[in-house]
């Protein structure tokens, strides 16, 4: 499957009106992918939905899913949710047992492997498995719910990752979740992110379609023109 190039806003759709799931898809068909937040009330303090709900979006939806499984146990689960289609899963490193072995199952099945550290998790033991996996998230806000301010000390990672992405040549997205509106994508994009989600900032917008193409354009004008120059400097 062809995907889109960078950079990619990516609508959660946790800020869609779940009564109106299908409309709410067909309102961000110009996005890159749309981004399903799966949430257990166990890794997480909220519960979204599980696989019936996702296999139903992916069938719907008119842009490829980007999903982004907040559940404990992912070596169990996320092969499921490549099994339905999605184009990239996405699990926590702090909830697997075995992050390697996940994403080598999700790539054999089909779909982008990601993997996802929240505001606190150091990235470091990562990057010797770089290779490993098609996307990194870091999350910007405290995994669980939509609407939280942007947390910029997580800025520093994004820099890391591009850096020894970059020096080891592998071809990895690097995604940024959690407050990501006018006014903090800059700094996302500026530290090495290609990758955006963007749930209250689309949802929210009078016109959702307008606010996806100025993301997208505010994405590309802060880009770090070249990938390693956006670790010219670790801690700025
Ligand atoms: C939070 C989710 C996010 C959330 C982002 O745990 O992973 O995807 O929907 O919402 P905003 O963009 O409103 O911060
Ligand atoms: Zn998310």
């Amino acid at each position: 499957m062809s995907l889109p190039d960078a950079p990619r806003i990516n609508p959660s759709i946790l800020s869609a009106d779940f009564a109106n799931m299908q409309r709410d898809l067909e309102r961000i068909a110009a996005a890159d992918l749309v981004h399903v937040d799966v949430m257990d009330n166990h890794f997480v303090p909220n519960l979204t939905f599980g696989p019936q709900m996702v296999e139903r979006i992916q069938q719907t939806s008119p842009v490829p899913l980007d999903v982004h499984l907040m559940i404990s146990d992912p070596d169990r689960w996320a092969p499921g949710y490549a099994e339905i289609g999605a184009a990239s899963v996405t699990f926590h490193v702090e909830a697997a047992a075995d992050p390697v072995g996940v994403a080598r199952r999700l790539r054999e099945i089909g779909s982008r492997a990601g993997v996802a550290v929240k505001p606190d998790t150091p990235v470091e033991p990562l990057l010797d498995h770089l290779g490993e996996f098609d996307q990194v998230l870091v999350m910007t806000v405290e995994p669980g719910f939509g609407g939280q301010a942007f947390r910029p000390e997580t800025l520093p990672k994004l820099r890391l990752l591009r850096q020894e992405a970059s020096r080891r040549g592998a071809d990895v997205w690097l995604q940024v979740d959690g407050g990501i509106a006018p006014g903090t994508i800059e700094q996302a994009a500026a530290a090495g992110a290609d990758t955006f989600v963007a749930g209250s900032a689309v949802f929210g917008a009078d016109d959702i379609e307008a606010r996806i193409g100025e993301l997208r354009e505010l994405a590309r004008a802060h880009a770090c023109a070249d990938r390693s120059a956006g670790a010219s400097s670790l801690n700025g």
